[in-house]
Formats: C-alpha cells, structure tokens, sequence
C-alpha cells in the first residue's frame, strides 16, 4: 500500500503523543523524586532519578490508545513506574544485591530496615495515585498484580536450590513475579484510555506473554552478561539458589546432570563452578534453547494482538516484542 500524506502524518501524530505522555510521565516522576521531606523519599528517589528503561509507563501508555496523553493513563503510567521501583527495592532485599540502576541499593548503603520501608513508601504512593474514580479498574488490576508478585517471589524462594524444579514450575514463577505486573500495565492502561473489556483481555495477554519473554532474557543476560553492562549484578542468580532455564534446562539434558547437581547441592556456587556451569551450557543447547523460549513468547505475545480490531499502537507494541528479546540490559 502507499503511503499517502494523511497516512505518513497520523503515524508521526501518534509516536509524538506516545513520546509527549512519556515526558510527562517522567516530569511526574521526577516531581516525585524530588520530595526533600523524609529519608523513605529521599532514599526511594534516588531509585527513581537512577533511571531504568520504564518499559511500565511505556505499555500503560501504549495500550492506553491515541488520548494517552490524557489524566487517567497518566496516571496508571506512573503508578506503574513506582509499584515497580517499589518491588525492585524490595527484591533487592530478598537478593541481597548491592546495585541496581548503577547506583548502590537502599538496602547495601542503608540496610533492609530502610529498604523495606521506602519500599512500602513507594506502593502507598503508587496507590494514592490509583485512588480516583478514573482509575477504579486499574487499582484492581495493578492490586492483584502485587498479589501475584509476592506469590511468585515467595515460591521462587521455597524452590531455591531445588534441582528438581522443573520448567513448567519456573514458568508458573516468572508468570507470577514479572508477566503479573506487564499483564496489568496493559489493561489498566487499556481501560483508563477507554477501551472495550475484550481489547483490555487480549492486551493482558500481550503482556503477559512478554512478560514471559522480558524475564527468560533477564535471566539469560544474568548467566551471560556483565554487572557494567546491566547497571546490576550479573552470575548471580545460580549462587543465590535461584535455578533459571538454562541450568533446568542443563539439569534434565543428561550429559551434566551429575555435576550440576553436585554443585547445586554444596549450595555456594562460587566464580569456579558458575564458569563450569556457564561453559556445560555452552556446550550444550542450553542457552539457545532458553533463547528460542523467549522468541516463542515474544512471537505468542504477537499473536495476541491480532485479534483486536482497532489498534493505533500495534506497530509500536509490535516492535516492543522484538526490542524485549533483542536487548542487552
Ligand atoms: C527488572 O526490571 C526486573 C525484572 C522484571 C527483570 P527492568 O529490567 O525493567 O528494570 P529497570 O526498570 O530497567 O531498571
Ligand atoms: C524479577 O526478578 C524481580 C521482580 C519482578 C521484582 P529478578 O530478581 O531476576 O530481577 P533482577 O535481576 O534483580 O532485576
Ligand atoms: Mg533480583
Ligand atoms: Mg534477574
């Protein structure tokens, strides 16, 4: 098909609306951030001043349609953006890590105390957000998703160092502690801009799907990336006891079960034995078939989204699936 004019101009119309609800949603959170009165804001806005690739607001306001720029979505947009940072605070707790965004964690510098409550400042913040009439819908959901996240991490840490956690079970986790939340930015989203219950539905799927993806490649890049280049720590999940795909997947492949297991089993896996391990998944299909996991999920993410007849951001959210299972941090 040409492009015609009218065409060329609503495609820039609605990149510039999705790129002006953007900056609006990050002068609210810098707004935020800035609040001098109390160290559970000071400590909670240097998180957020820290940056982070606010992949949150930007479903929320690409599921939230053409008026993204209005009140509501807004709103959800950056409420999302704060129950996240919220639960990064909080994991960081559970994981006992020292950076996050590049900078030290709460809990490194001011200990768990701190972390927990400026964790908690940054919920109640998000849901005075979600308090007014406009937003009843996306409290439900974005309430539900927490819910979902503590139950997914609390599972995640009853089956540390469990060799014989199986993929479905870690599934059933990152569905919980990731694609929870990326399901709810979408109909949330979605029913602040106005949309229909069925195209909030299949949204939530998208994101659900994604979510999936965005966390099977967290997890590849912690097995295979560097701190300096995630701004958090990398080779870290397997000492904590967390078991990601492609050590279940080096756990039921044979060749190295053995000593996998042996080295989950001394529960303190140090630089050595990650190298080990690191280097049996490459010489296995370990870390492609983690990958193409990723690749179905974004492509099922995809396919959420043909059945929705009326879409303005479908482009956008479609190359939001590639992004997720292209990035390197
Ligand atoms: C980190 O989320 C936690 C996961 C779900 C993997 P992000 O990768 O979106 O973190 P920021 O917001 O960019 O720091
Ligand atoms: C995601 O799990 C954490 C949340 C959903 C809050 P991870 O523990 O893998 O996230 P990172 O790697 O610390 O960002
Ligand atoms: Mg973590
Ligand atoms: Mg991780």
């Amino acid at each position: 098909m040409n492009m015609t004019p009218e065409m060329l101009h609503e495609t820039i119309y609605r990149e510039s609306a999705v790129l002006f609800a953007l900056d609006e949603v990050e002068r609210r959170l810098h707004r935020i951030a800035a609040a001098r009165e109390g160290l559970c804001a000071r400590l909670a806005g240097n998180l957020i001043r820290a940056g982070g690739k606010r992949l949150r607001p930007l479903l929320v306001i690409l599921c939230g349609g053409p008026g993204s720029d209005r009140e509501a979505v807004i709103d959800v947009a950056v409420a999302a953006e704060l129950i996240h940072t919220a639960s990064l605070i909080h994991d960081d707790i559970l994981d006992g890590a020292d950076i996050r965004r590049g900078v030290p964690t709460i809990n490194a510098v001011w200990g768990n105390h701190a972390a927990v409550l400026a964790g908690d400042f940054l919920f109640a913040t998000a849901f005075g957000l979600l308090a007014g009439e406009q937003t009843r819908g996306a409290m439900a959901l974005m309430t539900e998703a927490v819910r979902a996240m503590c139950e997914g991490e609390m599972e995640e840490t009853e089956s540390l160092f469990q060799a014989s956690l199986t993929e479905e079970e870690y599934l059933a986790h990152i569905e919980k502690k990731t694609a929870s939340l990326l399901a709810a930015c979408c109909s949330a989203g979605a029913l602040a801009g106005g949309a229909s219950p069925e195209t909030a539905a299949a949204l939530a799927a998208f994101g659900r799907n994604l979510g999936l993806a965005y966390q099977i490649v967290d997890d590849l890049l912690d097995f295979s990336s560097d701190e300096g280049t995630l701004g958090k720590p990398a080779n870290s999940d397997l000492g904590r006891g967390i078991l990601t795909l492609p050590v279940i997947y080096l756990l039921q492949e044979g060749s190295h079960r053995a000593a996998v297991e042996e080295i989950i089993a001394g529960r303190a896996c140090g630089p050595e034995d990650f190298a080990r391990i690191k280097k049996a998944a490459e010489e296995t299909a370990a870390l492609t078939y983690t990958y193409q996991k990723a690749l179905h999920f974004a492509g099922q993410a995809r396919d959420c989204l043909a059945s929705i007849p009326y879409l303005p951001s479908r482009e956008m959210l479609l190359a939001l699936a590639d992004r997720v299972v292209s990035r390197k941090n």
